[in-house]
């Protein structure tokens, strides 16, 4: 019978809603490729929480978006616990963004919370470069169902989701 794989500090898992992605998170994966053997970007399917793109949607974009860009990407969607997912993949960091010193409260928590779940578990922050500060996948979606150009704000593939989906 496999086991859970052992851990490792090489692998890191970059979790979020990524609905949809936008430069502000590809931004953190460019920052984690270098420091990692492997970055999974861990899309959460959670039937709760109603999303705009199916986490099917959202992994494809993610492909799509870093496609032959980093060797050491790839992308998969994930329920139930962040925990689970890090030891289901033998991951023991994660990877977390932050846009403004506002984000840290909240992810201050949430790692508080996974560390309690699982000690072995680090999470690290990258902070996104400044020109990304203020943009969220809300606010893109708001912009993109008013008509307004999402371009300087999401990759390409997104942006043509965001067409697609909007009209
Ligand atoms: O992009 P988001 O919505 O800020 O990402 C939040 C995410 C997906 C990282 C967080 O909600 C999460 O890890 N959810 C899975 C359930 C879980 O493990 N929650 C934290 C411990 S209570």
């Amino acid at each position: 019978m496999e086991g859970k794989p052992s851990l490792s500090w090489r692998r890191a898992v970059y979790p979020g809603s990524f609905d949809p992605l936008t430069y502000g998170h590809l931004d953190v994966i460019r920052q984690a490729v270098p420091l990692f053997d492997e970055v999974i970007v861990a899309v959460l399917q959670n039937s709760r929480k109603s999303t705009l793109f199916s986490a099917q949607e959202r992994v494809a974009l993610i492909e799509r978006s870093t496609d032959g860009q980093f060797s050491v990407v790839r992308a998969a969607a994930f329920s139930g616990l962040l925990v689970d997912f890090l030891a289901a993949t033998g991951a023991r960091v994660i990877v977390r963004g932050l846009r403004t010193g506002a984000d840290l409260e909240t992810e201050w928590q949430l790692a508080s919370m996974n560390k309690d779940l699982m000690p072995e578990a680090q999470s690290i922050f990258i902070p996104t470069a400044h020109e990304h500060s203020y943009v969220s996948s809300s606010l893109v979606k708001e912009i993109a169902s008013h008509g307004g150009d999402v371009g300087r704000f999401v990759p390409p593939p997104v942006a043509a989701a965001l067409r697609a989906k909007f009209g």
